[in-house]
């Protein structure tokens, strides 16, 4: 009798050991977890990421990580769309069927949001959106965004390359650019590809072809490869990010031709954006990418501090742009007028890398 109370009282003790531990499960699905240290409810974010097509994308989720974190007071439930729309409206009808506090979107394009985002805001659950901007008809539908100004950095990017051209004498007959564009319809290209298009137009740059590289290194690279067997005359490849500036690296290796910036005596000038991968950024030092318009990803204390304004009462902003540098090689060149403000040239040596 007494063995069968022990083992009753171990039993007891057991089911609440495993039951106590599974009360603050990391499902991701459970609105009354509680921050075990001060004991005050969580809030709960919804954040729906684009994908993982770049080094700037995973940047940007590793500071999402490092933020929304219990320590900090945050339940982060974090979904990866895959680059699909499709994806991240499935994500946001999730995250209002969980009752998150917030949702957070990194949207892949631009449009096709009205719907689901009015179902969020007739949940009563503001949206924040991050990175890429949305297009919708209420701009109620979210409370605030927060990310670059994709326009501008392209017209410093611009910017550069007429400032390289007039400093060593070459007509704009001569310069034969071609744009690998982003993910189409994603802010980032329509900034990039806007600014360039109106800088050729302005300073009588040829653009010899525009296709769509995806952002990703591999298409960089195919898309490159050929057209410069389509168009050997193109010296200045303008490409949307840092991978597919790395695919496009490759092709031209692989065609035996040279990267760097004596574009009148056969070489191909490269120039991208981001700023973050550190092969790129060793290529602008080794002179084989001649510019890099930083694209910064570090959002998740910035979109941190938006909720924080939000939960005190406050209204954010809404709209924040974030500043962002601009980087090169020393080719005497040392500052660059874009939208009317002159930027510093910041130049990258092997010791900032
Ligand atoms: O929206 C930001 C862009 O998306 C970055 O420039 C690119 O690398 C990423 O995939």
């Amino acid at each position: 009798m007494k063995k069968k109370i022990i083992s009753l009282f171990l039993s007891v003790i057991l089911v609440f050991l495993l039951t106590g531990c599974s009360s603050e499960s990391s499902t991701g699905n459970d609105s009354e977890v509680l921050n075990t240290n001060s004991q005050k409810k969580l809030i709960k974010v919804g954040f729906s990421q684009v994908g993982a097509e770049s080094d700037w994308r995973s940047a940007n989720t590793e500071s999402m990580r490092e933020v929304f974190t219990a320590e900090n007071g945050y339940q982060l439930i974090f979904e990866d769309a895959q680059q699909k729309q499709t994806n991240q409206i499935m994500h946001i009808r999730s995250f209002i069927q969980q009752e998150v506090d917030y949702i957070v979107l990194a949207p892949v394009t631009e449009t096709g949001w009205d719907t689901v985002l009015q179902e969020a805001k007739d949940a009563g659950i503001p949206v924040l959106i991050v990175d890429r901007m949305v297009d919708v008809k209420d701009d109620s539908l979210y409370v605030c965004w927060v990310g670059s100004n994709f326009e501008l950095e392209a017209q410093k990017a611009c910017a550069f390359l007429d400032a390289f051209t007039i400093k060593n004498g070459i007509e704009a007959k001569n310069i034969n650019i071609v744009d690998i564009q982003g993910t189409i319809g994603a802010s980032a290209q329509i900034g990039r590809t806007k600014g360039l298009k109106d800088a050729c137009k302005a300073n009588g740059w040829n653009l010899v072809a525009v296709e769509n590289g995806e952002f990703t290194q591999t298409k960089g690279r195919e898309v490159t490869e050929a057209l410069l067997n389509k168009h050997p005359e193109i010296n200045v490849i303008y490409c949307e990010n840092d991978n597919e500036a790395l695919g496009a690296l490759e092709a031209i290796e692989s065609l035996g031709r040279v990267a760097g910036t004596d574009i009148m005596n056969g070489e191909i000038m490269v120039m991208s954006f981001d700023g973050v991968n550190r092969e790129a950024r060793q290529d602008v030092i080794d002179k084989k990418i001649a510019c890099i318009a930083e694209c910064n990803p570090l959002h998740g204390p910035r979109v941190a501090s938006l909720i924080e304004k939000i939960e005190n009462g406050m209204v954010p902003d809404k709209m924040s742009f974030v500043d962002e540098e601009f980087f090169s090689a020393d080719y005497d060149i040392s500052s660059i007028i874009a939208g009317g403000n002159v930027y510093p040239v910041t130049f990258l040596k092997e010791d900032s890398n």
